[in-house]
């Protein structure tokens, strides 16, 4: 059974499966396919839509859902993670995980016998970014030929970004202070494919011409890299930004998101927010995510 643990460890049909399951998922009710189905959610850091997003999609599907939060689990601490996997798979069905360390997910999954979905470790978080695709898709109608911008830090959901423009094929522009690089390993993996993956220091740029301009918070949780917010302020999602790029742009946040600090409150609230509507795919994404993993 398949896990799913970053967006590059798919083929490209699969992740357009998923898109186009998640798009079906939200415009049909879908069968029960997770009818006593049991699955752990270990979530050491906190969440709001992705914790219940995976709750309500699970059980509309039939399964049930059990949840160890950070005060009851943090891996590998009162014993290994390898025998909390173990222990585990003779329990459930499935594991969702949030934690810190992307390796130890990477354990977790490589040895326990039963699916692992990745719902946001420091290094990646490819359920957002299957949720943003769907979202793009709506509004656009396809995934092809379309300019990506990404504003601010170089995080776990930028991590997915670019996995996924190598997958699909997309354009995505990275606009970030200088000194504030992606995953090195990874720019070279993006390189050696379509050299889609274009960094630059200057925001105007960055945005022209974009379809969609995306940002997130400046400081991950868990992150303690100390820096200050002014190097980040030319790289504010605002009208300015938005102006550059192009007239049906959508603006999307995988949230929370600081007003007035990565996206000025007038776009998070503007007409070319899809915040919530990207909120909601999560849900729809998660169950596509879920069939993936169970079938
Ligand atoms: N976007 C997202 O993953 O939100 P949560 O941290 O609330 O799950
Ligand atoms: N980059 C953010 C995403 C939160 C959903 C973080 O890791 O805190």
């Amino acid at each position: 059974m398949p896990n799913f643990i970053d967006l590059k460890d798919l083929s490209k049909d699969q992740l357009f499966d998923i898109i186009s399951l998640s798009i079906e998922c939200k415009n049909q009710s879908h069968s029960k396919f997770m009818l006593d189905k049991h699955v752990v959610l270990i979530f050491e850091k906190p969440s709001l839509r992705t914790r219940i997003s995976f709750e309500v999609g699970i059980n509309q599907l039939g399964g049930t859902t059990y949840l160890l939060n950070e005060k009851e689990m943090q891996l590998g601490e009162r014993e290994t993670i390898e025998d909390t996997a173990r222990v585990l798979e003779r329990y459930a069905d499935m594991a969702v995980i949030r934690c810190f360390g992307h390796s130890q997910i990477k354990k977790f999954s490589t040895v326990s016998n039963f699916p692992v979905i990745n719902a946001l470790t420091d290094f990646s978080h490819p359920c957002q970014v299957v949720a943003d695709l769907v979202t793009i898709k709506e509004c656009f109608g396809d995934l092809q030929n379309k300019k990506i911008a990404w504003f601010g830090d170089c995080n776990n959901v930028l991590q997915s970004w670019i996995e996924a423009s190598v997958l699909l094929d997309f354009e995505l522009h990275i606009g970030c202070p200088e000194g504030i690089k992606p995953n090195q390993k990874t720019i070279l993996w993006a390189n050696e494919r379509n050299k889609k993956i274009k960094i630059n220091h200057n925001p105007l740029q960055v945005a022209d011409g974009a379809h969609c301009v995306i940002t997130d918070t400046w400081q991950s949780m868990g992150d303690k890299k100390l820096i200050s917010e002014e190097i980040f302020l030319p790289f504010q999602v605002n009208k300015n930004i938005m102006k550059q790029a192009q007239d049906n742009a959508i603006f999307m946040h995988c949230l929370p998101a600081y007003r007035d600090k990565e996206v000025s409150s007038e776009v998070l609230e503007g007409q070319q927010s899809v915040v919530f509507d990207e909120a909601e795919n999560r849900l729809h994404a998660q169950k596509a995510i879920m069939h993936f993993c169970m079938n």
